[in-house]
């Protein structure tokens, strides 16, 4: 069986080399992995393939960025071309980008079985490109591959449980492996001189590309009591200009997978706008303030596990001083993600 997986943002390399390890397990499963470039920055990309010791990919289609109709467009028609020659049984495609879209576009003219990693989520709002991309992703693909037993009632309701399996998150899987290497690689002082801090991300266009919204946000961040630690995402650091903030915003350079670990690890509480960050805090039993209107990972609220909050100053600082909660559940399956999803393909 030949699979080739499409990917090309930040949070799909990690997914990917999941699945990629669980191949490596297995005989007779050859894996080819195309980049599709969307994520070209060194420390947004190779960085990545580097030091989680995954195979680098075959391909990179170096697209860059772009707006979403022509990024997308010379995605899929690179995309295209590799598929025709490289014949894969099945294309695998992970999460809501226009990388998963186009990959899953290419894969479904040329009658290429498409398996959608991370299936069934929905934020409900349309205004946002990765619910388009999820939607259309999962209309199209023969086999999803879900993450939660919330997605997989989403699925039932838009008709499309036969397609769909519960495996578990791939992203509680590489949690659950990487935090030894983390430890290894890295020390928490070469990352930040902070010892007691929140850790934050920003980069959803909704904020950046809104300048209340962004400044309420930086507002949020220098009132709070502990120092806020922010990784930053190019797209956010090009708009900053004109925004106040205070001292108690330490910004750095975006940080790889490894570093991210760290940081949550030695962090009290998580700001985020990130759909996989706010998982990962959960995971680290970290408490997360979402800020954004809505959350794909319903799951995670429980409990006063995460709080969505919008970028609302007061209410954002208003739950970060939560401070009791209920005992976490086992939500996204018992770190077999991987595994489930390789014997899915065989046994499709
Ligand atoms: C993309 C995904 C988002 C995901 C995120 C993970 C879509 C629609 N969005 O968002 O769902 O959460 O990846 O990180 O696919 N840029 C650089 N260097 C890079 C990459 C981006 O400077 O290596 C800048 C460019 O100005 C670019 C902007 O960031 O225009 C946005 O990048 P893009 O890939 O379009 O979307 P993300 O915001 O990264």
């Amino acid at each position: 069986m030949k699979i080739v997986s499409i990917i090309g943002a930040r949070p799909q390399f990690i997914k990917a080399a999941v699945v990629s390890k669980e191949i490596q397990k297995r005989n007779g499963i050859e894996d080819v992995l195309i980049h599709t470039g969307q994520h070209y920055d060194v420390n947004m990309s190779k960085i990545f393939f580097d030091e989680l010791e995954i195979p680098h990919p075959n391909y990179n289609l170096e697209v860059g960025s772009g707006l979403h109709g022509a990024q997308t467009a010379a995605m899929l028609e690179k995309t295209e071309q590799i598929l025709l020659t490289e014949k894969p049984d099945w294309a695998i495609v992970y999460g809501d980008t226009n990388s998963t879209i186009a990959g899953a576009l290419a894969a479904t003219k040329l009658h290429i079985k498409i398996a959608h990693v991370e299936a069934g989520l929905r934020s409900f709002n349309k205004l946002m490109p990765e619910e388009i991309n999820r939607i259309t992703t999962d209309r199209i693909s023969d086999l999803l591959l879900v993450p939660s037993q919330n997605a997989m009632k989403l699925l039932k309701k838009e008709n499309l449980a036969e397609n769909s399996i519960f495996t578990g998150d791939v992203m509680f899987d590489s949690i659950l492996f990487y935090q030894k290497m983390a430890e290894e690689k890295h020390s928490i002082e070469s990352i930040t001189k902070e010892h007691d801090f929140y850790l934050a991300t920003v980069h959803r266009a909704e904020n950046t590309d809104d300048k209340e919204r962004l400044q309420n946000i930086f507002s949020a961040f220098s009132e709070m009591d502990k120092p806020v630690v922010l990784p930053l995402h190019p797209r956010t650091k090009s708009k900053l200009d004109g925004i106040k903030f205070n001292e108690n915003v330490k910004i750095i350079d975006p940080v790889s997978y490894l570093e991210m670990i760290l940081l949550l690890k030695n962090s009290s509480k998580v700001l985020t706008d990130s759909g996989g960050l706010q998982k990962e805090a959960y995971f680290m039993k970290k408490p997360c303030i979402t800020m954004r209107d809505e959350t794909e990972w319903i799951e995670t609220l429980n409990g006063n596990w995460n709080f969505v909050v919008g970028a609302n100053t007061k209410l954002i600082l208003e739950k970060i001083n939560v401070n009791q909660f209920d005992e976490q559940k086992e939500y996204y399956g018992n770190g077999n993600a991987g595994k489930n999803i390789i014997d899915a393909l065989l046994k499709y």
